[in-house]
């Protein structure tokens, strides 16, 4: 793995991943380390949860099955090794479940240097952890795991006697990930741009198919439609599809209420594309048309996006655009009645919390919050090229005695996803409508009945 580069085509972005990753070790000394997938689930009797490989496994191997796990050797001289563990061959099962690539095919296909029998990891990883300064394993996220890992620690504690030593440190290998994964190579831009697209033609769909009288599942329906049409495997979260006063749940995911004519109806949704996801939302009139009331808090709420969006840029920090947002939000909040005092009185108390609970923003990847740190130190991290964000700034009003009846029950989101470039962003989810003018004259055109 460590001369030139075998792979140029399918995988190659795993294998340069790899590679980095081997460098992060080395500069802490090398060491082993050792990223499992994810389990299947049992669901009931024998039916299992949809499978989705775990996001540090997929972004070291893009290999899709599970009983697996990734072992990358980097030692202090320089040579390093990937080996993969996974399920054998099995002609019969394959019969009932699919292919196996079986650990000759794995290696081939997916540019290890080495790949084994799953059955065989327990025994091979005491092999290779002995004598290694540090294993680098992210301990606590699968009681399963940290046991194998424990139980190959002690087999090698115990043979102390025949001169091997176990390693010393035990490291965190997620947390060299996550750092990785802040920034996105040219291969994830790729699949987010793509997830993007699917996602925002989803919610063109849904708003071309809203209606009052419609359901709100039916409505989720149009966007899983969307979703699978354009080739992403699943939603990347469970939709939200929030009718009226729905809207002011944050995390509504019932999806079962009839949408009522003069309500508006807020969609939080976004496919996930070969392993990325995307993350839209979108709020709009059921009956196309938006009224005195929701114009005013959906326009403050676009503005505050607008405002939030022309902060991100290299070297602003992650928290520059929620700020942004929270300044055209407090004083809309003040102009609209929702609250009293100063803009600075507001932010200072944060009685903006009240209409306004969540942060502007999260990182987007192969997890919709994705991994990395927000902050370095006592600091929020600077922004770079190549980190993709959220910008997703709302207002909820639910009602109250001290709030102007017109408002009551109007919750609106509008989200969009950002990738920070050289000299300031681009938002890659542009193609879902987002101006009043332009949502209207969408909805004004749909088809009836
Ligand atoms: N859809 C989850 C979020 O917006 O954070
Ligand atoms: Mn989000
Ligand atoms: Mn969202």
């Amino acid at each position: 793995m460590d001369t030139a580069s075998p792979m140029d085509g399918m995988f190659a972005a795993q294998h340069r991943r790899r590679l980095a990753l081997v460098e992060r070790m080395r500069l802490a000394g090398g060491g082993v380390a050792v990223v499992p997938t994810a389990p299947e689930r049992t669901r009931n009797r024998d039916t299992f949860y949809p499978y989705r490989a775990d996001s540090y496994f997929q972004y070291l191997t893009g290999f899709p099955e599970p009983d697996a796990v990734l072992v990358v050797v980097a030692e202090a001289s320089g040579a390093s090794r990937s080996i993969l563990f996974c399920r054998e061959k099995n002609l019969e099962r394959e019969i009932w479940d699919g292919f196996r690539h079986g650990p000759e095919g794995a290696c081939v296909t997916f540019g290890l240097d080495a790949a084994h029998p799953f059955a065989e990891f327990d025994a091979v990883l005491a092999e290779l952890i002995a004598d290694q300064a540090a294993l680098w394993y992210s301990i606590g996220h699968d009681p399963g795991w940290d046991g194998r890992i424990a139980a190959a620690l002690n087999k090698v504690r115990g043979e102390s006697r025949s001169g091997k030593r176990a390693p010393a440190a035990i490291r965190d290998v997620r947390a060299e990930l996550d750092a990785m994964r802040l920034i996105k190579d040219a291969t994830e831009i790729d699949a987010m741009r793509r997830a993007a697209a699917i996602s925002a033609a989803a919610h063109v769909r849904a708003m071309r198919f809203a209606a009052p009288g419609r359901h709100e599942y039916e409505v989720e329906a149009e966007l899983l439609h969307e979703f699978r049409r354009g080739g992403c495997d699943y939603p990347a979260y469970p939709p939200i599809v929030a009718g009226g006063a729905n809207a002011c749940v944050l995390h509504y995911v019932g999806n079962d209420q009839p949408l009522h004519d003069g309500d508006l109806l807020l969609i939080d949704a976004g496919g996930e594309l070969a392993g990325y996801a995307s993350d839209i939302t979108r709020t709009f009139p059921v009956n196309g048309r938006f009224s005195g009331p929701q114009a005013d808090v959906y326009d403050l709420v676009l503005d505050a996006q607008a405002a939030a969006i022309d902060a991100v840029r290299p070297g602003a920090t992650f928290a520059a655009p929620h700020e942004a947002a929270l300044r055209i939000l407090g004083q809309g909040m003040i102009d609209l009645k929702l609250l009293t005092g100063s803009l600075d009185a507001v932010l200072e108390s944060e009685s903006y919390k009240r209409f306004f609970m969540h942060r502007t923003s999260h990182w987007l990847g192969k997890d919709v919050h994705d991994a990395g740190e927000y902050k370095e130190g006592e600091h929020w991290a600077p922004l770079a090229a190549g980190m993709v964000l959220t910008i997703e700034p709302g207002c909820y009003v639910r009602p109250a005695d001290d709030v102007p009846p017109a408002f009551w029950n109007i919750g609106v989101r509008i989200e969009d996803d950002a990738l920070v470039t050289a000299t300031g962003c681009e938002v890659i989810t542009v193609a879902a409508p987002k101006k009043i003018a332009d949502i209207e004259a969408l909805m004004r055109d749909r088809p009836r009945g």
